[in-house]
Protein backbone atom coordinates (compact mmCIF):
# COMPACT_ATOMS: atom_id res chain seq x y z
CA UNK A 1 0.00 0.00 0.00
CA UNK A 2 1.54 3.69 -1.17
CA UNK A 3 2.29 5.57 2.33
CA UNK A 4 0.00 8.59 0.75
CA UNK A 5 -2.98 6.11 0.63
CA UNK A 6 -4.73 5.51 3.83
CA UNK A 7 -6.25 2.01 4.46
CA UNK A 8 -9.65 3.69 5.63
CA UNK A 9 -11.56 6.16 5.66
CA UNK A 10 -14.56 5.91 8.19
CA UNK A 11 -16.93 9.04 8.42
CA UNK A 12 -18.86 8.91 11.19
CA UNK A 13 -22.76 9.75 10.34
CA UNK A 14 -25.22 7.95 12.91
CA UNK A 15 -26.16 10.41 15.06
CA UNK A 16 -29.38 11.79 15.20
CA UNK A 17 -29.59 15.14 14.44
CA UNK A 18 -32.00 16.53 16.85
CA UNK A 19 -31.64 20.13 16.47
CA UNK A 20 -32.58 20.03 13.07
CA UNK A 21 -35.83 19.23 13.89
CA UNK A 22 -36.92 17.42 11.02
CA UNK A 23 -38.12 14.04 9.62
CA UNK A 24 -34.97 13.45 7.47
CA UNK A 25 -31.85 12.24 8.69
CA UNK A 26 -29.18 15.21 9.38
CA UNK A 27 -26.75 14.29 6.75
CA UNK A 28 -29.20 14.12 3.76
CA UNK A 29 -29.62 18.06 3.98
CA UNK A 30 -28.09 19.38 1.31
CA UNK A 31 -26.33 22.38 0.43
CA UNK A 32 -24.54 23.00 -3.36
CA UNK A 33 -26.51 19.89 -4.51
CA UNK A 34 -25.62 17.42 -2.39
CA UNK A 35 -26.25 15.90 0.53
CA UNK A 36 -23.69 16.63 3.65
CA UNK A 37 -22.91 12.95 3.68
CA UNK A 38 -22.39 12.87 -0.20
CA UNK A 39 -19.62 15.91 0.80
CA UNK A 40 -18.04 13.73 3.45
CA UNK A 41 -17.79 10.97 1.01
CA UNK A 42 -16.36 12.72 -1.85
CA UNK A 43 -13.41 13.96 -0.02
CA UNK A 44 -13.06 10.83 1.35
CA UNK A 45 -13.19 8.94 -2.16
CA UNK A 46 -9.99 11.62 -3.42
CA UNK A 47 -7.79 10.07 -1.01
CA UNK A 48 -8.51 7.13 -2.51
CA UNK A 49 -8.55 4.63 0.70
CA UNK A 50 -8.26 0.99 0.23
CA UNK A 51 -11.61 0.73 2.51
CA UNK A 52 -14.15 3.64 2.27
CA UNK A 53 -16.62 3.45 5.35
CA UNK A 54 -19.70 5.07 6.84
CA UNK A 55 -21.36 4.64 9.69
CA UNK A 56 -24.87 4.82 9.98
CA UNK A 57 -27.65 4.80 12.33
CA UNK A 58 -30.46 7.18 12.80
CA UNK A 59 -32.52 7.21 9.36
CA UNK A 60 -29.96 4.30 8.56
CA UNK A 61 -32.64 3.07 5.49
CA UNK A 62 -32.70 6.55 3.70
CA UNK A 63 -28.80 7.12 4.21
CA UNK A 64 -28.21 3.70 3.12
CA UNK A 65 -30.13 4.22 0.28
CA UNK A 66 -29.18 7.51 -0.38
CA UNK A 67 -25.58 6.22 -0.36
CA UNK A 68 -25.80 3.27 -2.95
CA UNK A 69 -26.51 6.00 -5.18
CA UNK A 70 -24.19 8.31 -4.77
CA UNK A 71 -21.32 6.78 -3.68
CA UNK A 72 -21.46 3.17 -4.73
CA UNK A 73 -18.11 2.19 -3.46
CA UNK A 74 -18.85 3.34 0.18
CA UNK A 75 -19.48 0.29 2.48
CA UNK A 76 -22.56 1.23 5.43
CA UNK A 77 -21.71 -0.13 8.92
CA UNK A 78 -24.81 0.15 11.45
CA UNK A 79 -24.46 1.22 14.84
CA UNK A 80 -27.35 0.15 16.42
CA UNK A 81 -27.18 2.45 19.70
CA UNK A 82 -24.90 5.63 19.60
CA UNK A 83 -22.75 5.10 22.39
CA UNK A 84 -20.12 7.49 21.55
CA UNK A 85 -17.95 8.46 18.64
CA UNK A 86 -15.37 5.89 20.32
CA UNK A 87 -18.19 3.09 19.85
CA UNK A 88 -19.04 4.21 16.49
CA UNK A 89 -15.26 4.10 15.40
CA UNK A 90 -15.28 0.27 17.08
CA UNK A 91 -18.56 -0.46 15.16
CA UNK A 92 -16.37 0.22 11.84
CA UNK A 93 -13.14 -1.57 12.46
CA UNK A 94 -15.36 -4.54 13.58
CA UNK A 95 -15.94 -4.92 9.89
CA UNK A 96 -12.06 -4.26 9.46
CA UNK A 97 -10.11 -6.81 11.63
CA UNK A 98 -6.73 -7.19 10.20
CA UNK A 99 -6.23 -3.40 8.54
CA UNK A 100 -2.91 -1.89 8.66
CA UNK A 101 -1.84 1.36 7.88
CA UNK A 102 -3.61 4.74 8.20
CA UNK A 103 -7.29 5.04 9.44
CA UNK A 104 -8.63 8.54 8.99
CA UNK A 105 -11.90 9.47 10.94
CA UNK A 106 -14.40 11.67 9.78
CA UNK A 107 -17.63 13.43 10.12
CA UNK A 108 -20.96 13.34 7.64
CA UNK A 109 -22.10 16.85 8.96
CA UNK A 110 -18.94 19.13 8.15
CA UNK A 111 -19.24 19.62 4.26
CA UNK A 112 -16.36 21.90 3.41
CA UNK A 113 -13.39 19.64 4.94
CA UNK A 114 -11.44 19.01 1.59
CA UNK A 115 -9.46 16.00 0.22
CA UNK A 116 -6.47 18.62 0.00
CA UNK A 117 -6.88 19.33 3.99
CA UNK A 118 -6.91 15.79 4.62
CA UNK A 119 -3.79 15.23 2.48
CA UNK A 120 -2.29 17.98 4.85
CA UNK A 121 -2.43 15.89 7.90
CA UNK A 122 -1.77 12.66 6.43
CA UNK A 123 2.06 15.00 5.78
CA UNK A 124 1.93 15.62 8.50
CA UNK A 125 1.12 12.37 10.32
CA UNK A 126 3.98 10.60 7.91
CA UNK A 127 6.26 13.62 8.99
CA UNK A 128 5.93 14.01 12.18
CA UNK A 129 6.15 9.96 12.80
CA UNK A 130 2.97 10.39 14.91
CA UNK A 131 1.09 7.47 16.16
CA UNK A 132 -2.69 9.64 16.31
CA UNK A 133 -2.74 13.10 14.35
CA UNK A 134 -5.81 15.48 15.36
CA UNK A 135 -6.78 18.00 13.07
CA UNK A 136 -7.42 21.32 15.31
CA UNK A 137 -8.51 24.73 15.20
CA UNK A 138 -8.00 28.21 17.20
CA UNK A 139 -11.58 29.41 17.87
CA UNK A 140 -12.51 32.90 18.97
CA UNK A 141 -15.23 31.36 20.75
CA UNK A 142 -14.40 27.39 21.54
CA UNK A 143 -17.83 26.26 23.42
CA UNK A 144 -19.21 22.63 23.13
CA UNK A 145 -15.79 21.68 21.66
CA UNK A 146 -13.37 19.64 22.90
CA UNK A 147 -10.05 21.24 23.75
CA UNK A 148 -6.43 20.39 22.92
CA UNK A 149 -4.16 20.17 25.40
CA UNK A 150 -0.58 20.63 24.17
CA UNK A 151 2.82 18.78 26.21
CA UNK A 152 5.88 20.90 26.54
CA UNK A 153 6.69 19.30 22.96
CA UNK A 154 4.23 20.57 21.29
CA UNK A 155 2.97 17.50 20.68
CA UNK A 156 -0.98 16.72 22.38
CA UNK A 157 -1.43 15.08 25.79
CA UNK A 158 -4.80 14.92 25.92
CA UNK A 159 -8.66 16.18 24.47
CA UNK A 160 -10.91 17.08 27.01
CA UNK A 161 -14.50 17.66 26.57
CA UNK A 162 -16.34 20.71 27.36
CA UNK A 163 -18.59 18.79 29.62
CA UNK A 164 -15.55 17.69 31.71
CA UNK A 165 -13.44 20.25 31.55
CA UNK A 166 -12.42 22.02 33.98
CA UNK A 167 -12.82 26.31 34.29
CA UNK A 168 -8.45 26.27 33.05
CA UNK A 169 -8.97 23.87 30.54
CA UNK A 170 -12.30 25.74 29.28
CA UNK A 171 -10.14 28.87 28.41
CA UNK A 172 -7.94 27.37 26.00
CA UNK A 173 -9.30 27.77 22.41
CA UNK A 174 -7.86 24.94 20.48
CA UNK A 175 -10.35 22.85 19.66
CA UNK A 176 -10.41 18.91 18.27
CA UNK A 177 -12.05 19.26 15.19
CA UNK A 178 -12.90 16.06 14.92
CA UNK A 179 -11.16 14.83 12.22
CA UNK A 180 -8.10 12.78 12.84
CA UNK A 181 -5.36 10.32 10.94
CA UNK A 182 -4.47 7.05 13.18
CA UNK A 183 -2.13 4.07 12.69
CA UNK A 184 -4.50 1.19 12.79
CA UNK A 185 -2.59 -0.70 15.19
CA UNK A 186 -2.45 1.96 17.73
CA UNK A 187 -6.06 3.31 17.15
CA UNK A 188 -6.98 -0.97 17.67
CA UNK A 189 -5.01 -0.90 20.88
CA UNK A 190 -6.19 2.03 22.24
CA UNK A 191 -10.22 1.89 21.23
CA UNK A 192 -10.13 -1.75 23.46
CA UNK A 193 -9.06 0.45 26.51
CA UNK A 194 -11.82 2.77 26.44
CA UNK A 195 -14.44 3.42 29.07
CA UNK A 196 -17.64 5.39 29.60
CA UNK A 197 -16.00 7.30 33.06
CA UNK A 198 -16.94 10.74 31.76
CA UNK A 199 -19.93 13.09 31.91
CA UNK A 200 -21.51 12.07 29.01
CA UNK A 201 -21.35 8.26 29.73
CA UNK A 202 -20.56 7.90 26.36
CA UNK A 203 -17.28 5.87 24.85
CA UNK A 204 -15.29 8.78 23.75
CA UNK A 205 -13.30 8.86 20.44
CA UNK A 206 -10.80 11.61 21.64
CA UNK A 207 -9.46 8.92 25.00
CA UNK A 208 -7.96 7.07 22.35
CA UNK A 209 -5.19 10.52 22.67
CA UNK A 210 -4.66 9.69 25.81
CA UNK A 211 -4.20 5.90 25.74
CA UNK A 212 -1.57 6.38 22.91
CA UNK A 213 -0.42 9.01 24.76
CA UNK A 214 0.50 6.86 27.55
CA UNK A 215 1.70 3.48 25.49
CA UNK A 216 4.20 5.79 24.04
CA UNK A 217 2.94 6.59 21.01
CA UNK A 218 3.39 10.88 19.85
CA UNK A 219 0.44 12.40 19.08
CA UNK A 220 0.60 15.31 17.03
CA UNK A 221 -1.74 18.43 16.15
CA UNK A 222 -2.23 20.17 13.13
CA UNK A 223 -4.17 23.66 13.38
CA UNK A 224 -6.49 24.60 10.11
CA UNK A 225 -6.05 27.99 8.65
CA UNK A 226 -9.87 27.44 7.41
CA UNK A 227 -11.70 26.94 10.20
CA UNK A 228 -14.72 26.64 7.65
CA UNK A 229 -13.08 23.21 6.75
CA UNK A 230 -14.17 22.28 9.93
CA UNK A 231 -17.33 23.85 10.60
CA UNK A 232 -20.09 20.78 11.60
CA UNK A 233 -23.61 21.35 11.05
CA UNK A 234 -26.22 21.06 14.00
CA UNK A 235 -28.99 23.19 13.30
CA UNK A 236 -30.34 25.00 10.06
CA UNK A 237 -29.05 28.33 11.12
CA UNK A 238 -25.55 26.59 10.74
CA UNK A 239 -26.86 24.56 7.51
CA UNK A 240 -27.58 28.16 5.74
CA UNK A 241 -23.93 29.73 6.82
CA UNK A 242 -22.71 26.66 5.65
CA UNK A 243 -24.46 26.58 2.38
CA UNK A 244 -23.47 30.48 1.68
CA UNK A 245 -19.93 29.88 2.25
CA UNK A 246 -19.91 26.92 -0.09
CA UNK A 247 -21.83 28.99 -2.25
CA UNK A 248 -19.39 31.74 -2.24
CA UNK A 249 -16.55 29.72 -2.53
CA UNK A 250 -17.60 28.11 -6.05
CA UNK A 251 -19.08 31.64 -7.74
CA UNK A 252 -15.72 32.98 -6.97
CA UNK A 253 -14.12 30.14 -8.74
CA UNK A 254 -16.18 30.57 -11.56
CA UNK A 255 -15.50 34.24 -11.90
CA UNK A 256 -12.23 33.29 -11.83
CA UNK A 257 -12.72 30.93 -14.76
CA UNK A 258 -13.98 33.36 -16.63
CA UNK A 259 -18.09 33.96 -15.60
CA UNK A 260 -19.48 37.09 -15.08
CA UNK A 261 -21.18 36.98 -11.88
CA UNK A 262 -23.29 40.54 -11.47
CA UNK A 263 -24.44 39.73 -7.96
CA UNK A 264 -22.70 36.92 -6.51
CA UNK A 265 -24.71 37.11 -3.15
CA UNK A 266 -27.87 36.35 -5.06
CA UNK A 267 -26.80 33.74 -7.48
CA UNK A 268 -26.30 30.27 -6.51
CA UNK A 269 -24.71 27.23 -8.42
CA UNK A 270 -24.62 23.55 -7.53
CA UNK A 271 -21.23 21.97 -7.30
CA UNK A 272 -22.43 20.04 -10.47
CA UNK A 273 -23.21 22.77 -12.68
CA UNK A 274 -20.29 23.71 -15.75
CA UNK A 275 -20.25 27.27 -17.01
CA UNK A 276 -17.87 28.16 -19.60
CA UNK A 277 -15.86 31.37 -19.94
CA UNK A 278 -18.16 34.60 -21.13
CA UNK A 279 -21.37 33.11 -19.54
CA UNK A 280 -22.66 35.94 -17.96
CA UNK A 281 -25.18 35.35 -14.51
CA UNK A 282 -27.26 38.10 -13.75
CA UNK A 283 -28.66 39.06 -10.02
CA UNK A 284 -31.42 35.69 -8.79
CA UNK A 285 -30.14 33.27 -10.51
CA UNK A 286 -30.35 29.63 -9.27
CA UNK A 287 -28.33 27.20 -11.01
CA UNK A 288 -29.14 23.67 -9.86
CA UNK A 289 -28.02 19.72 -10.74
CA UNK A 290 -26.44 19.42 -13.71
CA UNK A 291 -26.93 22.86 -15.41
CA UNK A 292 -24.59 23.56 -17.73
CA UNK A 293 -24.21 27.06 -19.70
CA UNK A 294 -21.86 27.30 -22.99
CA UNK A 295 -19.54 30.49 -23.94
CA UNK A 296 -21.35 33.43 -24.45
CA UNK A 297 -24.53 32.78 -22.94
CA UNK A 298 -26.84 35.00 -20.65
CA UNK A 299 -28.87 33.77 -17.72
CA UNK A 300 -30.99 36.29 -15.62
CA UNK A 301 -32.15 37.94 -13.65
CA UNK A 302 -34.37 35.83 -11.99
CA UNK A 303 -33.96 32.50 -13.24
CA UNK A 304 -34.26 28.72 -11.93
CA UNK A 305 -32.41 26.46 -13.97
CA UNK A 306 -32.39 22.82 -12.60
CA UNK A 307 -30.59 20.18 -14.85
CA UNK A 308 -30.87 22.37 -17.96
CA UNK A 309 -28.52 22.93 -20.34
CA UNK A 310 -27.83 26.43 -22.18
CA UNK A 311 -26.25 26.71 -25.72
CA UNK A 312 -23.82 29.12 -26.46
CA UNK A 313 -24.92 32.47 -26.93
CA UNK A 314 -28.40 31.85 -25.50
CA UNK A 315 -30.54 34.50 -23.98
CA UNK A 316 -32.86 33.10 -20.62
CA UNK A 317 -34.65 35.84 -18.72
CA UNK A 318 -37.04 35.15 -15.83
CA UNK A 319 -37.43 31.29 -16.38
CA UNK A 320 -37.76 28.56 -15.07
CA UNK A 321 -36.75 25.18 -16.24
CA UNK A 322 -36.54 21.62 -15.62
CA UNK A 323 -34.49 18.90 -17.56
CA UNK A 324 -34.74 21.37 -20.67
CA UNK A 325 -32.18 21.50 -23.84
CA UNK A 326 -31.81 25.31 -25.06
CA UNK A 327 -29.99 25.80 -28.72
CA UNK A 328 -27.20 28.14 -29.43
CA UNK A 329 -28.53 31.63 -30.04
CA UNK A 330 -31.96 30.78 -28.53
CA UNK A 331 -33.63 33.37 -26.12
CA UNK A 332 -36.08 32.39 -23.41
CA UNK A 333 -37.93 34.59 -21.59
CA UNK A 334 -39.50 36.41 -19.41
CA UNK A 335 -41.67 34.37 -17.61
CA UNK A 336 -41.15 31.37 -18.87
CA UNK A 337 -41.48 27.84 -17.90
CA UNK A 338 -39.72 25.02 -19.28
CA UNK A 339 -40.47 21.58 -18.34
CA UNK A 340 -38.53 18.33 -19.29
CA UNK A 341 -37.80 16.90 -22.44
CA UNK A 342 -38.52 20.67 -23.75
CA UNK A 343 -35.49 21.23 -26.90
CA UNK A 344 -34.67 24.32 -28.11
CA UNK A 345 -32.98 24.45 -31.42
CA UNK A 346 -30.44 27.22 -32.64
CA UNK A 347 -31.84 30.63 -32.59
CA UNK A 348 -35.42 29.18 -31.20
CA UNK A 349 -37.62 31.38 -29.08
CA UNK A 350 -39.80 30.75 -26.46
CA UNK A 351 -40.92 34.54 -25.22
CA UNK A 352 -43.18 35.72 -22.55
CA UNK A 353 -45.94 33.60 -20.32
CA UNK A 354 -44.98 30.43 -22.79
CA UNK A 355 -44.92 26.84 -21.28
CA UNK A 356 -43.24 24.23 -22.90
CA UNK A 357 -43.34 20.26 -21.97
CA UNK A 358 -41.93 17.66 -24.19
CA UNK A 359 -41.99 20.01 -27.00
CA UNK A 360 -39.11 20.25 -29.60
CA UNK A 361 -38.80 23.95 -31.75
CA UNK A 362 -36.37 23.32 -34.53
CA UNK A 363 -34.07 25.97 -35.40
CA UNK A 364 -35.25 29.43 -35.37
CA UNK A 365 -38.96 28.48 -34.56
CA UNK A 366 -41.03 30.74 -32.82
CA UNK A 367 -43.51 30.80 -29.96
CA UNK A 368 -43.28 34.42 -28.70
CA UNK A 369 -46.01 34.53 -26.51
CA UNK A 370 -48.53 33.48 -24.35
CA UNK A 371 -48.77 29.97 -25.38
CA UNK A 372 -48.79 26.25 -24.00
CA UNK A 373 -46.99 24.29 -26.09
CA UNK A 374 -47.28 20.00 -24.72
CA UNK A 375 -46.23 16.88 -26.64
CA UNK A 376 -45.23 18.88 -29.81
CA UNK A 377 -42.58 19.18 -32.66
CA UNK A 378 -42.42 22.46 -34.29
CA UNK A 379 -40.37 22.35 -37.51
CA UNK A 380 -37.52 25.14 -38.18
CA UNK A 381 -38.50 28.63 -39.13
CA UNK A 382 -41.90 27.99 -38.05
CA UNK A 383 -43.89 30.87 -36.12
CA UNK A 384 -46.91 29.95 -33.64
CA UNK A 385 -48.83 32.78 -32.46
CA UNK A 386 -50.02 34.62 -29.32
CA UNK A 387 -52.04 32.51 -27.48
CA UNK A 388 -51.66 29.39 -28.97
CA UNK A 389 -52.75 26.29 -26.91
CA UNK A 390 -51.22 22.52 -27.69
CA UNK A 391 -54.11 21.06 -26.13
CA UNK A 392 -52.43 17.74 -25.66
CA UNK A 393 -54.41 15.79 -22.79
CA UNK A 394 -58.08 14.43 -24.11
CA UNK A 395 -58.81 13.62 -20.33
CA UNK A 396 -57.50 10.07 -20.22
CA UNK A 397 -54.39 9.84 -22.46
CA UNK A 398 -51.52 12.34 -23.90
CA UNK A 399 -51.09 13.15 -27.32
CA UNK A 400 -48.82 15.11 -29.78
CA UNK A 401 -49.21 17.46 -32.38
CA UNK A 402 -46.72 18.39 -34.98
CA UNK A 403 -46.09 21.49 -36.82
CA UNK A 404 -43.95 21.63 -40.25
CA UNK A 405 -41.20 23.74 -41.01
CA UNK A 406 -42.22 27.89 -41.80
CA UNK A 407 -45.80 27.00 -41.13
CA UNK A 408 -47.65 29.83 -39.76
CA UNK A 409 -49.93 29.06 -37.08
CA UNK A 410 -52.53 32.08 -36.35
CA UNK A 411 -53.31 33.82 -32.57
CA UNK A 412 -55.66 31.93 -30.15
CA UNK A 413 -56.02 28.83 -32.22
CA UNK A 414 -55.94 25.63 -30.26
CA UNK A 415 -54.60 22.60 -31.57
CA UNK A 416 -56.50 19.48 -30.54
CA UNK A 417 -54.09 16.41 -30.32
CA UNK A 418 -52.86 14.33 -32.30
CA UNK A 419 -52.58 16.82 -34.91
CA UNK A 420 -50.44 17.34 -37.68
CA UNK A 421 -49.74 20.48 -39.86
CA UNK A 422 -47.66 20.08 -42.77
CA UNK A 423 -44.58 22.33 -43.71
CA UNK A 424 -45.41 25.56 -45.04
CA UNK A 425 -49.37 25.40 -44.09
CA UNK A 426 -51.00 28.53 -42.47
CA UNK A 427 -53.42 28.17 -39.78
CA UNK A 428 -56.51 31.27 -39.49
CA UNK A 429 -56.32 32.95 -35.69
CA UNK A 430 -58.89 31.52 -33.70
CA UNK A 431 -58.85 28.27 -35.33
CA UNK A 432 -59.72 25.11 -33.04
CA UNK A 433 -57.46 22.80 -35.42
CA UNK A 434 -59.01 18.88 -34.94
CA UNK A 435 -57.99 17.18 -38.50
CA UNK A 436 -54.49 16.99 -39.96
CA UNK A 437 -53.46 20.30 -42.35
CA UNK A 438 -51.10 19.72 -45.40
CA UNK A 439 -48.61 21.45 -46.84
CA UNK A 440 -49.30 25.03 -48.74
CA UNK A 441 -53.13 24.69 -47.28
CA UNK A 442 -54.83 27.05 -45.08
CA UNK A 443 -56.83 25.90 -42.33
CA UNK A 444 -60.21 27.74 -40.66
CA UNK A 445 -61.67 26.54 -38.10
CA UNK A 446 -63.66 28.70 -36.50
CA UNK A 447 -67.20 30.62 -37.19
CA UNK A 448 -68.11 33.00 -39.51
CA UNK A 449 -67.75 36.56 -39.03
CA UNK A 450 -71.41 38.76 -39.32
CA UNK A 451 -71.85 42.53 -38.89
CA UNK A 452 -74.91 43.57 -37.73
CA UNK A 453 -75.69 47.16 -38.91
CA UNK A 454 -77.35 49.18 -36.98
CA UNK A 455 -77.94 47.32 -33.91
CA UNK A 456 -75.86 49.98 -31.62
CA UNK A 457 -78.30 53.08 -32.32
CA UNK A 458 -81.03 50.16 -31.47
CA UNK A 459 -80.13 48.04 -28.66
CA UNK A 460 -77.76 50.37 -26.96
CA UNK A 461 -79.89 54.18 -27.44
CA UNK A 462 -78.50 56.87 -25.06
CA UNK A 463 -75.02 55.40 -24.24
CA UNK A 464 -71.65 56.67 -24.75
CA UNK A 465 -71.45 53.82 -27.24
CA UNK A 466 -74.18 54.78 -29.72
CA UNK A 467 -73.10 58.46 -29.30
CA UNK A 468 -70.03 57.64 -30.22
CA UNK A 469 -71.51 55.61 -33.30
CA UNK A 470 -73.45 58.63 -34.39
CA UNK A 471 -70.53 60.70 -34.16
CA UNK A 472 -68.41 58.21 -36.66
CA UNK A 473 -71.48 58.14 -39.01
CA UNK A 474 -71.44 61.44 -39.78
CA UNK A 475 -67.86 62.06 -39.99
CA UNK A 476 -66.98 59.24 -42.07
CA UNK A 477 -70.26 60.07 -44.28
CA UNK A 478 -67.90 61.74 -47.02
CA UNK A 479 -65.89 58.29 -47.35
CA UNK A 480 -67.23 54.98 -49.05
CA UNK A 481 -66.16 51.47 -47.23
CA UNK A 482 -65.49 48.24 -48.28
CA UNK A 483 -66.49 46.08 -45.99
CA UNK A 484 -66.53 43.01 -47.45
CA UNK A 485 -62.62 43.76 -48.65
CA UNK A 486 -61.80 44.92 -44.64
CA UNK A 487 -63.27 41.27 -43.40
CA UNK A 488 -61.54 38.52 -45.63
CA UNK A 489 -58.11 41.04 -44.92
CA UNK A 490 -59.10 40.07 -41.16
CA UNK A 491 -59.26 36.15 -42.25
CA UNK A 492 -55.60 35.86 -42.55
CA UNK A 493 -54.40 38.47 -39.71
CA UNK A 494 -52.70 36.96 -36.93
CA UNK A 495 -50.76 38.49 -34.03
CA UNK A 496 -47.17 37.19 -35.11
C1 LIG B 1 -17.03 15.55 19.13
C2 LIG B 1 -15.71 15.38 19.88
C3 LIG B 1 -15.17 16.75 20.28
C4 LIG B 1 -15.02 17.63 19.04
C5 LIG B 1 -16.32 17.69 18.27
C6 LIG B 1 -16.11 18.39 16.95
C7 LIG B 1 -15.89 13.25 21.04
C8 LIG B 1 -16.11 12.59 22.34
N1 LIG B 1 -15.93 14.59 21.06
O1 LIG B 1 -17.94 16.14 20.03
O2 LIG B 1 -13.90 16.63 20.92
O3 LIG B 1 -14.60 18.93 19.42
O4 LIG B 1 -16.81 16.37 17.99
O5 LIG B 1 -17.33 18.54 16.29
O6 LIG B 1 -15.65 12.60 20.06
N2 LIG B 1 -21.56 9.95 16.02
C9 LIG B 1 -21.83 8.64 15.67
N3 LIG B 1 -22.11 7.75 16.65
C10 LIG B 1 -22.13 8.08 17.95
C11 LIG B 1 -21.86 9.41 18.31
C12 LIG B 1 -21.58 10.33 17.31
O7 LIG B 1 -21.82 8.30 14.49
O8 LIG B 1 -22.39 7.20 18.77
C13 LIG B 1 -21.27 10.93 14.96
C14 LIG B 1 -22.30 12.02 14.89
O9 LIG B 1 -23.30 11.70 13.94
C15 LIG B 1 -21.49 13.23 14.44
C16 LIG B 1 -20.10 12.94 14.97
O10 LIG B 1 -20.05 11.57 15.27
O11 LIG B 1 -21.39 13.34 13.04
C17 LIG B 1 -19.78 13.75 16.20
O12 LIG B 1 -20.70 13.44 17.21
P1 LIG B 1 -21.20 14.56 18.20
O13 LIG B 1 -22.09 13.94 19.19
O14 LIG B 1 -21.67 15.74 17.46
O15 LIG B 1 -19.82 14.92 18.95
P2 LIG B 1 -19.55 16.21 19.80
O16 LIG B 1 -20.17 16.06 21.12
O17 LIG B 1 -19.87 17.40 19.00
CA1 LIG C 1 -21.22 17.92 16.67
Amino acid sequence: MSPDRPAAVVVLAAGEGTRMRSSIPKVLHTVGGRSLVHHAVVAAAELEPAHLVVVVGHGREQVVAHLAGVSPKAVTVVQEEQLGTGHAVQVALADLPDIEGIVVVTYGDVPLLTAAILRTLLDAHDEQGDGVTILTAHLGDPTGYGRVLRADDGSVASVVEQKDATEEQRAIREVNSGVYAFDAVVLRDALARLDTDNAQGELYLTDVVGHAALAGHRVGGLAVADVWAVEGVNDRVQLAAVHRELNRRTVESWMRAGVSVIDPSTTWVDLDVTLEADVTLEPNTLLRGTTSVARGASVGPNCLLVDTQVGAGAAVVSTTSYGAVIGPDATVGPYTYLRPGTRLGRGAKAGGFVELKAAELGDDAKVPHLSYVGDASIGEGANIGAGTIFANYDGVEKHRTSVGAHSFVGSDSVLVAPVEIGDGAYVAAGSTVTGNVLSGELAVARGKQRNIAGWVARRRAGTRTAAAAEQAATTSSHHTHDHNQQDSQQDERSHG
